[in-house]
């Protein structure tokens, strides 16, 4: 029985804090996951981790196996999954260093294996998507913020682009007249996949620079990972009351 279920990103592709008990590598009808499944125990539930660029953050946005991962998660009885993401910030809230639990998304990736739904099919299937993360997750983690004492903006609209490059500023202003308050590069089809499958999916994403044209100057990799970094130690003391506090 797993708990919970945790897609780590950039900046967290080892979960220190879980007293892993095991690992396993699943072979999945479409190929395989970015990295082996950690099992262990955080405080005393039972957590499942993946880092989705693999374990030596090697596996650039556009060729990770999404499928291959969100698969594995529900076959090994996973049912909530909250998916570590960083992102650039758009939206004036949005600054660097800022944790947002997005509730929208729009999709400009192309070319990535994005169904489950496509051979051997009885009948042609649509999933409802207009409110693509699971409320009741977004909602516990929300709440969990809250008793961590850690900051959040509880909103966020998660544009999802090809990558690996970061955009133009162009691009970043285009996304946001269309609405876009965030912008990654993993967000989908993850999101989508975790959706067909019937799973609880909610992103926590960390602000790691300003997007393209919104902050003075180039964005520099040095600034980027210094966000992520001290972002995740307060997603992990977020993750921790989740975790204590979830409810199934
Ligand atoms: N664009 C896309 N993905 C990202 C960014 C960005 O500015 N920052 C972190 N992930």
């Amino acid at each position: 029985m797993i708990d919970l279920a945790i897609i780590g990103g950039s900046g967290f592709t080892q979960f220190k804090e879980l007293k892993v008990t095991r690992r396993e590598v699943i072979h999945t009808p479409y190929g395989e996951p970015s990295a082996p499944i950690a099992y262990g125990t955080f405080r005393d539930r039972s957590v499942a981790f993946l880092p989705r660029h693999g374990t030596a953050h090697t596996i650039p946005p556009h060729k990770i196996n999404y499928r291959a991962n969100i698969w594995a998660l529900k076959h090994i009885g996973a049912s909530h999954i909250v998916a570590i993401a960083a992102v650039g910030g758009i939206g004036s809230e949005m600054a660097p260093g800022v944790i947002a639990i997005p509730d929208q998304i729009i999709d400009y990736t192309y070319g990535r294996d994005h169904t489950y739904f496509e051979h051997d099919l009885d009948q042609v299937t649509h999933i409802d998507f207009s409110h693509p993360y699971s409320e009741g997750v977004r909602q516990q983690l929300i709440a969990a913020a809250k008793s961590a004492h850690v900051p959040v903006v509880s909103h966020g609209v998660y544009g999802a682009t090809q990558g690996p490059r970061l955009e133009t500023a162009m691009e970043i202003n285009r996304m946001e007249g269309d609405g876009c308050t965030l912008v990654g590069m993993t967000g989908m089809p993850e999101t989508a996949l975790a959706r067909e499958l019937g799973l609880d999916y909610a992103c926590c994403a960390v602000v790691a620079n300003w997007a393209a044209g919104k902050g003075d100057g180039p964005i520099l990799m040095k600034e980027m990972e210094a966000h992520i970094e001290r972002g995740m130690e307060r997603i992990i003391s977020l993750i921790q009351v989740l975790t204590e506090t979830l409810r199934r």
